[in-house]
């Protein structure tokens, strides 16, 4: 199952790069979703999620009516509901990609001047489930990435001086023992 919905929190939060509010859905969602055997895609932009579920219909349905109830989003409208043969979200609780540059050129492509889900053929649907399928899920665990990208960063820094401060002596070195030769 595809559908779109509109949040009713605020889209943008100040030095945030990720909203609390897609974190928590993101955690509840993980965490319900491994218990129910359901697993599927989120993506949310201009105040619109679009979210892909694959599972028994019967946990779909469940699922389906709690989102309905859900005060967090409103409108919600089923762009498609199909038997499949295969997951192909299988690897994810829930996948979140942020792949804002890749739908400005699908909307592009589609004369779509925002992301409106709404008005999406069904074709535009199995397209942006495509994509997000294909895509790497973006990190939401904000610590763990850029901790590690830090380090990295520091030992390479280490790496260059020492290497460079070697280079200086050994040309001393030998420029000494050239010239006292
Ligand atoms: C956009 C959006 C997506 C959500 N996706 C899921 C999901 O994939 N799985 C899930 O269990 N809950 C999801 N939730 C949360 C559910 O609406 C609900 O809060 C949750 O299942 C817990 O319900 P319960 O306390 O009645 O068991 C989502 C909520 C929103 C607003």
């Amino acid at each position: 199952m595809v559908y779109a919905s509109k949040a009713t929190f605020k889209p943008f939060q100040a030095n945030a790069s990720i909203d609390q509010e897609i974190l928590d859905i993101l955690t509840t969602a993980r965490r319900e979703n491994q218990k129910n055997n359901l697993v599927g895609a989120l993506y949310y932009g201009h105040g619109c999620f679009f979210q892909c579920l694959e599972g028994k219909q019967a946990d779909i349905d469940e699922l389906y009516a709690k989102l309905q109830k859900d005060s967090r989003h409103h409108d919600l409208k089923i762009l498609s509901l199909q038997p499949i043969e295969e997951r192909r979200f299988s690897s994810w609780e829930m996948k979140y990609a942020t792949i804002d540059r890749e739908v400005r050129t699908f909307l592009r492509t589609h004369q779509m001047a925002k992301f409106d889900p709404y008005r999406f053929t069904p074709e535009m649907t199995a397209e942006l489930v495509d994509m997000l399928q294909q895509v790497d899920e973006t990190p939401v665990d904000g610590a763990a990435k850029p901790v590690h990208q830090e380090m990295h960063r520091g030992v390479s820094l280490t790496v260059f001086w020492l290497t460079n401060v070697i280079s200086i002596i050994a040309t001393a070195a030998i420029t000494l023992w050239i010239t006292q030769a």
